[in-house]
């Protein structure tokens, strides 16, 4: 059987990877600068997460969510005193996607409304109201039109409040640092507008934290750059470095219900296992404050390279924008440098999503041969 042909693929055939270095078929070494899209947070086959695993698989990986599992509550534990969101209630899911289809629909159930706010260059997954979300026209079918979205600006509060004055929105969703967007960021003016617009409309603030959660940005959530509490913060990506966990973090103010929201595979054993795992290794590690210094040395180094326009992004969530397409660049460091990097809409925006667990030692390497690909191409 042929595989439904939707991924335009690299030609590389990674078959074992270990901290930030991923092998392939043939035995090459590739530095990670990428983590498949922002997902391993502590680095690939951590021994302590192989660990947390094995044992949990040995004692029980799944049952429904119709029996007691206190791996939920120790996980809802851990993130309360990690992120400091302590008056939050957590549901899981498997996806961020997933996340975000449950946040908005919680949203419409508290408001009893069905519009949803979101921005330009918005990418929030590939579901239902979650590719609705998304402001990528290829990637809405005519099923996914029927939702009702308004993409507006950042940084236009005139126009939201119009907006939500109208009376019929659930929800505002943003990303604090666009992901697949290329990395812009709301002003600090207009989240707090955001924030207290959403509270005098009834309407709930839905913050995607699918990418930048989980101390990638040098704070827990990336929204945590200000003083704000959104109604539901959205997680996944680095929440299970490779197992597929997803999550919502739902304020104390809103009530659940029995059958709100369900799922069959989300916050099974394995997952919450996974997740504590990263939990423990990031506090131990202290791989947040560690993701905010290296961030740091990343920018002042990445001025020193005259072709690069604009460094966007904090922590390891970061952007290299040129004044070209990187498409060819990113060829040139994946086989000839040997160098995983990312793209973004924003077709001359480098994405640099790294394992946390990354040294500076690693970003000399990166510098050194990114300005020989630089030479390559031009050549
Ligand atoms: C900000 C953001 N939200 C949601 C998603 C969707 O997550 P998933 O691919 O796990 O469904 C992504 C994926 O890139 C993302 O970057």
């Amino acid at each position: 059987m042929k595989l439904f042909d939707v991924y335009p693929l690299y030609d590389v055939t990674p078959t074992r990877a270990k901290d930030v270095y991923v092998y392939d078929d043939k035995g090459i070494e590739y530095l990670d600068l990428y983590g498949g899209h922002a997902v391993i947070s502590i680095g690939h086959g951590h021994d302590l997460y192989l660990e947390f695993l094995t044992n949990q698989m040995r004692e029980i990986g799944f049952y429904s969510n119709a029996i007691k599992n206190p791996l939920q509550n120790k996980l809802a534990n851990a993130i309360g005193e990690q992120s400091l969101c302590h008056d939050y209630q957590l549901f899981m899911c498997s996806s961020g996607a997933e996340a975000n289809e449950n946040a908005l629909k919680l949203a419409s159930f508290v408001t009893g409304k069905k519009r949803i706010i979101a921005f330009k260059n918005a990418f929030h997954g590939r579901t239902s109201a979650a590719v609705a979300a998304t402001d990528n026209a290829s990637i809405n079918s005519p099923l996914n039109e029927q939702q009702k979205v308004t993409f507006l600006p950042f940084n236009d509060e005139k126009v939201l409040e119009i907006e939500l004055k109208k009376g019929d929105v659930c929800a505002v969703i943003f990303e604090a640092i666009q992901g697949v967007g290329g990395l812009d960021e709301p002003s600090e003016g207009f989240v707090y507008a955001m924030d207290k617009l959403c509270k005098a409309n009834n309407t709930c603030l839905i913050a995607d934290e699918v990418q930048s959660g989980f101390g990638r940005t040098g704070t827990f959530f990336a929204y945590q750059k200000y003083n704000i509490k959104p109604d539901i913060i959205t997680m996944a990506k680095g929440m299970g470095n490779g197992f597929p966990v997803g999550g919502i973090l739902v304020k104390s103010t809103i009530k659940a219900k029995y059958g709100m929201l369900g799922t069959t595979f989300g916050g099974n054993h394995l997952a919450c296992t996974a997740s504590l795992a990263v939990l423990n290794v990031l506090k131990k590690q202290r791989l947040q404050e560690h993701a905010k210094n290296l961030g740091r040395y990343f920018t002042d180094n990445a001025k020193n390279i005259p072709s690069v326009k604009k460094i966007k992004g904090r922590g390891l969530m970061l952007g290299l924008e040129f004044d070209f397409e990187v498409g060819p660049l990113r060829k040139e460091l994946i086989y000839n440098k040997h160098i995983f990097t990312g793209g973004s809409s924003n077709k001359n925006l480098l994405r640099i999503l790294p394992p946390l667990t990354l040294q500076k030692k690693h970003f000399d390497l990166f510098f050194q041969r990114l300005e020989e690909a630089l030479n390559a191409i031009n050549a």
